[in-house]
């Protein structure tokens, strides 16, 4: 009797994942980009892998994560948008995750647009990554474009946001897309580093 009820109980739970699975790859990649393409530590992988026209960077796009403070507070939850341009393009994609110097999933990753943007929430100390949904490459859209979430702000020395960005040319396929990496490294804010910082200046003008 028990065993039967197990036995339902997996086919229950199996066959919406295996649907979910299937549905997936119906919709294909740019529903959103596979984990770990974020030019992320230790791989350094990026959307070039497939998305190969053009190099690196070479595109006349930018990409930045935006709303970021000059040093963060652990505990802290910070609004933040990854915002892409890139004339001429139409259609667009990222991945971010956030890592600290022993390149570990640093702080928590947040959506707050689900429609547009989704997570995938990694157990433990493995990297996080926000990436853009279907919805979330705007097709047809000339930019800038922007996908907003949030951060808390972990209790580490120091964190590097990862990032790409696809500048696309909304053809449906991996052809013609340019491809964005910024790396952007923000410290804790150390009271005490202020008053040296300051102390320090003070001296240096008396020097003179
Ligand atoms: C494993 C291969 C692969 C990787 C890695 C990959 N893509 Fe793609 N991507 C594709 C393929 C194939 C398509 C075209 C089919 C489709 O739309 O699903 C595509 C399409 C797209 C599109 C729509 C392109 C258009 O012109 O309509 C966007 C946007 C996109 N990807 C974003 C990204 C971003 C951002 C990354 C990196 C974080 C990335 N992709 C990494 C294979 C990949």
């Amino acid at each position: 009797m028990l065993r039967h009820a197990f036995r339902r109980c997996i086919l229950v739970i199996a066959m919406p994942i295996a649907l979910a699975c299937s549905g997936g790859s119906v919709f294909g990649y740019s529903s959103g980009p596979p984990d770990g393409f974020a030019n992320d530590p230790p791989t350094f992988m990026n959307c070039t892998t497939c998305h190969r026209d053009y190099e690196l960077n070479q595109g006349a796009g930018e990409l930045a994560v935006e709303g970021l403070p000059p040093a963060f507070a652990p505990g802290t939850v910070y609004p933040l948008e990854v915002v892409l341009e890139d004339p001429g393009q139409q259609r667009w994609g990222f991945e971010l995750t956030v890592l600290d110097a022993a390149d570990e999933a640093a702080g928590t990753l947040a959506v707050v647009d689900p429609v547009n943007t989704a997570l995938s929430d990694n157990p433990d100390s493995e990297a996080d990554y926000l990436k853009h949904t279907l919805e979330g490459t705007y097709e047809g859209d000339p930019g800038p474009v922007s996908w907003a979430f949030e951060w808390t702000a972990p209790d580490v020395p120091g964190v590097t946001f990862y990032l790409t960005g696809n500048g696309a040319d909304g053809d449906f396929t991996s052809n013609g897309d340019y491809i964005y990496a910024v790396a952007v490294e923000l410290m804790r804010d150390e009271g005490t580093a202020v008053q040296e910082t300051s102390w320090g200046r003070i001296k240096r003008l008396y020097r003179k």
